[in-house]
């Protein structure tokens, strides 16, 4: 299917977590519709070969890495990249997709298990958007998106932390857009349901049996149907949507 996705053509487009899973397929989705693709993961020549991939297909793709485990080096990265583009235009479009869980109990769960989510998820939405914002309040346009989850709303047991983060980015969202949306700037997130990942193909079959039958509409989710969701708000067609949660989960929350 050729997407006909108004305003993303020509347009530079950073998609964080790029690599694998939904980010991959908005990866694909925005080089499918002409954008100027890059993409992070955590190791270069991951990000390269996905690249690698969208410009054999004759699209143009760059790997970044980012690595969002440490906060600061991130920073650094990203302010290397915010400066880098200055003069042409800066990055227009961005998507905050990369995530991670570690799940536990609550009671058993470390500092540590608690503050590497928040850092990937919650945080890596701060720091991309902080750098990155500035290019677009300068160019008076400008369309952020962030990957939130059904979890932030319904809560699940083992993901406190993962939920609080994906909790996190809705209020982000939210008070941001209230900040940049005179400047031309929209700012929503997209909260996917059980998609068909890497994330979600570790649970057991029985698990994902039981998940199934709270979706109304039978399957798991795919990558496409949420990059669906995120190529609409990321597109001009949206441009009167701001500070919004699209859910893309099935039904499975209503
Ligand atoms: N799958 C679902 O059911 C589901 C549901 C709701 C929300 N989500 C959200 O959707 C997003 C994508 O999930 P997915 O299922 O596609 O996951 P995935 O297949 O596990 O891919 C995760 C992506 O994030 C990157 N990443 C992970 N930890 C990172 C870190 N510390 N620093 C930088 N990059 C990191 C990974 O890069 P590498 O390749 O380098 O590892 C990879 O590109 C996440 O935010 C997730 O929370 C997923």
């Amino acid at each position: 299917m050729k997407l006909g996705l108004p305003g993303i053509e020509g347009r530079r487009a950073l998609v964080t977590g790029g690599s694998r899973g939904i980010g991959r397929a908005i990866a694909g989705m925005l080089a499918e519709a002409g954008a100027e693709v890059w993409l992070t993961a955590r190791e270069q020549s991951r990000a390269d070969e996905v690249a690698a991939g969208l410009v054999r297909a004759g699209a143009q793709a760059r790997g970044v890495a980012l690595d969002l485990s440490d906060s600061g080096g991130a920073s650094q990265q990203i302010e290397a990249l915010a400066r880098e583009t200055k003069a042409d235009g800066g990055i227009p479009l961005v998507v905050h997709n990369a995530g991670m869980t570690r799940d536990g109990l609550l009671m058993r769960m470390t500092l540590e298990q608690w503050e590497e989510v928040l850092r990937a998820n919650l945080t890596g939405a701060y720091l991309v958007t902080k750098w990155l914002v500035p290019g677009m309040i300068r160019a008076r346009y400008g369309r952020i998106v962030v990957v939130s989850s059904v979890v932030a709303r319904m809560g699940n047991p083992g993901q406190s932390n993962y939920a609080a983060s994906k909790a996190g980015l809705l209020g982000f969202v939210r008070s941001v857009a209230r900040e940049v949306g005179g400047r031309g700037v929209t700012v929503n997130a997209v909260a996917p349901g059980y998609i068909d990942t890497d994330m979600t193909r570790s649970l057991p079959a029985a698990a994902r049996e039981k998940l199934l039958e709270l979706v109304p509409l039978g399957r798991l989710g795919q990558p496409e149907d949420v990059a669906a969701a995120v190529g609409f708000l990321l597109s001009e067609a949206a441009g009167y949507i701001t500070g919004e949660v699209l859910d893309v989960n099935g039904g499975m929350d209503m």
